[in-house]
């Protein structure tokens, strides 16, 4: 067995102990509302070495091929760098931790990678890339770190108000086969110790994540349906409306948290 599976089938038996644990108890949803943790609190001490040194930092290779992307001249003969400056220096990090942020032009909140695809197509005339491809996720996990340590800073009034109100009730809502919601795990479960692993309040900020369990960098929204898939729950093709709405109600949730990307998680 290789070491992937071996992570693999103990996140498995982690959450069947978790659901079996939810039946024993009967807990619904007594959801505490408690201060923001970053999931880095409830890491195992070498997974929190391996995420502060960047040698060790699986995910800094994305971020490296991101950088190599945002340099590279594209269709219109212009790269990121050229307007955002070589290392994106000339791009804001605290502009950067409000994302979602609302689009004034498309009258609709965009993530920050939404907006990095926009910046893709339509600054470089390129063709479009799927949302959490390898090279979405690249660019993403390389603009979100040059923010590392800014907090996140989502609004969650004025026109963000229905996008953050959406995604609240969407992580409140129960579905799939063992009839659960996000805050059946995140709200009432944070620090609950199955075998290895903790689970954590499922904060955000540590998107684009690097999954040792997966050997890969993993969007936010990928995650999404990673959980979803946990509580055999129907799954929803990342980038789609439902999913920034929670993606704007998550990230909000971890306001003043600081930001991790890339993070290393199981
Ligand atoms: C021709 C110049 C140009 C190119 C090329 C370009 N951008 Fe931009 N970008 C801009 C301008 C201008 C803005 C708007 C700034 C604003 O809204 O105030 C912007 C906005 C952004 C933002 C949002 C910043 C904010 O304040 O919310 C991000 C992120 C970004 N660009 C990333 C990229 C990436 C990644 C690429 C390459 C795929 C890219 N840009 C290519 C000029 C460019
Ligand atoms: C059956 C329990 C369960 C449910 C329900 C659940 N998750 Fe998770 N979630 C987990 C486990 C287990 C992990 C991995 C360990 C951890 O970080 O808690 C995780 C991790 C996460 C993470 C990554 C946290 C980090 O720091 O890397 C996010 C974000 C997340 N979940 C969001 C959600 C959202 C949004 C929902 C609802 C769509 C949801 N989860 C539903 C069990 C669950």
């Amino acid at each position: 067995m290789n070491t992937k599976t071996i992570h693999k089938n103990r996140e498995v038996r982690f959450v069947l102990g978790l659901a079996g644990l939810a039946c024993a108890l009967a807990v619904s949803t007594m959801a505490s509302a408690s201060e923001p943790r970053s999931g880095y609190e409830y890491l195992q001490q070498e997974s929190r070495e391996m995420q502060d040194d960047d040698f060790l930092n699986p995910g800094m290779q994305s971020v490296d091929a991101g950088a190599e992307l945002f340099n590279q001249p594209g269709n219109s003969g212009e790269s990121c760098g050229s307007c955002h400056g070589e290392d994106g220096a000339r791009l804001d990090p605290q502009r950067i931790a409000m994302y979602p942020v609302y689009d004034e032009k498309l009258k609709k909140p965009l993530t920050l990678q939404q907006r990095i695809l926009v910046e893709w197509e339509e600054r470089l005339g390129n063709k479009p890339l799927k949302y959490d491809s390898k090279e979405a996720l690249e660019l993403e996990v390389f603009v979100r770190h040059l923010a590392k340590g800014e907090k996140v800073n989502v609004q969650t009034s004025g026109p963000m108000e229905p996008a953050y109100k959406k995604g609240k009730e969407i992580y409140h809502t129960r579905s799939g086969q063992l009839d659960m919601a996000c805050t059946n795990c995140h709200d009432v479960y944070p620090g609950q110790k199955i075998r290895a692993n903790t689970l954590s309040q499922g904060q955000s900020n540590g998107f684009p994540a690097y999954r040792l369990s997966n050997g890969k960098i993993n969007g936010l929204q990928s995650r999404f349906n990673q959980c979803y898939r946990q509580f055999r729950a129907e799954e929803m093709p990342p980038g789609n409306n439902d999913y920034v709405a929670l993606e704007v109600y998550v990230n909000a949730r971890g306001n003043g948290l600081p930001i991790e990307a890339p993070a290393v998680r199981y």
